[in-house]
């Protein structure tokens, strides 16, 4: 057989301690293949690294073992299709290598046509496999799953902290705000650990009402209650091995609270009207926008659960707290929206906006985003489809009131520290002075309002009190006894 032109010829790898056996393969198949030989794992997996194979065939009766050796090769590479080749195999073998990943197992006795077939149909499966991946890849940056943008300290440390936690198998309870990006970062979380290439399942466990969200999470029997007409596996199973998101935990009801204890305790679940557990291999990332400790002190939550969630705490901080991040997210967001028209319709890109006004992104550095980075998309997203040209201008953006405490004038200010580019200065620069003038303007208005107050500046302001005492430091509004200066 003479391949296509410009189609390269499979490549084989052949792993077998008996050396007869590759050749044999390369004959059988004929011209048309590269056939390569390993006779142990440790040679199969450093051909691997030097050659970009098709196809391996894995002898299931390897002296270091043939079905690990299946395993290990899955892992080093998730879209590699696998074969697996025994002499006799057994069932029990075969089940074996099919269930740690291989896509076909043979005889040695196989003939050309029913092996040319098998590695043909194992080469399909594995290009389907990479397209699926690529798929998934798309869509996930499409949707903006890909990264999380932020450069402003809290980010850092966060980002820095997410990438520690990430590699442990650790419990993770994620606070903050709705719109913060907590689901982001449970995906950002599954992504850079372990367990990446297995499932993540996302819940949103305010969604259901008790009995049934029971059922979801932890599968029933058929019939174990009206509607159950076929047994669910329940998406703790559906996780298995990968992570599972438990959005807006602070939602669920008394009961699943208790059955969520027992889970995180043994590791178990119980479906719903079964007799029996079924043992469970999940990493759990739970989060919410309520204040859980509250909840626990109010006698709503459990406080034994609590603890059990919250081994690693992560607080994301609103975005008013990380202004210097707008004009970076800002830019990620439009920047994205235009992406995302590229590829989805034949129209021109260049209706799509990708810079601000200084004055626009002005606008948005003194807003508080309530509704945080969600909101800042929905208001780039309208403004994108108002604005006339290449920049989103202030009148475009659709805000729903300065910050309560922010003054007017701070608007003005802030637009006039971001015309000064140029002269050597960097975009960061400008828009650090930028941020600098919105927050000391917003600062001394609040502190004004409240009679010097810095808890009740805070509340105005919407941030905590040490960030306000912070500031104030910071801005040079306090003298040495904490006391404000006239
Ligand atoms: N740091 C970030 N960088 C880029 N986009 C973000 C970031 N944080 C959040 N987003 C985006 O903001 C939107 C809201 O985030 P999400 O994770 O759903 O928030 P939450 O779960 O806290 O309500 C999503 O579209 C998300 O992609
Ligand atoms: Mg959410």
């Amino acid at each position: 057989m003479t391949p296509a032109v410009g189609q390269p010829q499979p490549q084989v790898l052949v792993v077998d301690a008996e050396p007869h056996i590759a050749r044999l393969v390369a004959l059988l198949l004929g011209d048309g293949h590269v056939v390569d030989a390993a006779a142990d794992a440790r040679r199969a997996l450093e051909r691997l690294q030097a050659v970009p194979y098709d196809v391996i065939l894995v002898d299931l009766e390897l002296p270091d073992g043939g079905v690990a050796l299946v395993e290990r090769l899955r892992t080093a590479a998730p879209d590699l299709a696998v074969v697996a080749l025994a002499a006799a195999p057994t069932l029990q073998s075969a089940v074996a290598a099919m269930r740690h990943g291989a896509f076909d197992v043979l005889r040695k006795t196989v003939s050309g046509d029913e092996l040319r077939a098998a590695i043909e149909r194992a080469m399909r499966h594995g290009a389907l496999a990479r397209e699926v991946r690529r798929l998934r890849d798309e869509v996930d940056r499409a949707r903006g799953l890909g990264e999380m943008v932020g450069e402003s300290a809290p980010m850092r440390q966060l980002l820095a902290l997410v990438e520690r936690v990430a590699a442990s198998d650790a419990t993770v309870l994620i606070l903050g705000e709705s719109g913060t990006g907590k689901e982001l970062l449970s995906r950002t979380l599954h992504r850079l650990g372990p367990r990446a290439e297995r499932p993540f399942v996302a819940f949103d466990c305010s969604a259901l009402a008790p009995s049934l969200l029971e059922a979801e999470l932890f599968g029933h029997e058929k019939g174990a209650f009206t509607g159950a007409g076929r047994a669910r596996r329940g998406l703790f199973r559906e996780a298995h091995e990968g992570t599972i998101f438990l959005d807006e935990i602070g939602d669920i009801a008394p009961s699943v609270q208790n059955k969520l204890l027992r889970v995180l305790q043994e590791r178990e679940i119980k479906p719903v009207g079964a007799d029996h557990v079924v043992s469970i291999d999940v990493r759990i990332v739970a989060a919410t926008n309520k204040d859980l400790k509250a909840l626990v002190t109010a006698g709503e939550f459990r406080e034994d659960l609590y603890w059990r969630l919250a081994v690693v705490p992560i607080q994301v901080p609103p975005l008013r707290e990380r202004r210097e991040d707008i004009p970076l997210l800002a830019g990620h967001i439009l920047a994205r929206r235009r992406g995302a028209a590229k590829t989805h319709s034949s129209g021109s890109a260049a209706r799509y906006p990708t810079t601000l006004t200084p004055d626009a992104l002005a606008r948005l550095l003194a807003y508080h985003w309530p509704g945080n980075i969600r909101e800042l998309e929905n208001v780039l997203s309208r403004a994108a489809i108002l604005c006339d040209g290449e920049k989103i201008r202030a009148q475009d953006l659709d805000l729903a009131g300065l910050s309560p405490a922010a003054p007017r004038s701070s608007r003005g200010s802030a637009a006039v520290a971001l015309r000064g580019l140029g002269d050597g200065r960097t975009l960061k620069d400008v828009v650090d002075d930028a941020v600098h003038t919105v927050e000391k303007a917003a600062l001394t208005h609040a502190l004004d309002e409240s009679g010097g107050s810095p808890a009740r500046a805070a509340k105005l302001l919407g941030i905590s009190r040490a960030s306000v005492y912070n500031k104030m430091k910071e801005y040079g509004l306090v003298s040495g006894d904490g006391d404000r200066t006239p």
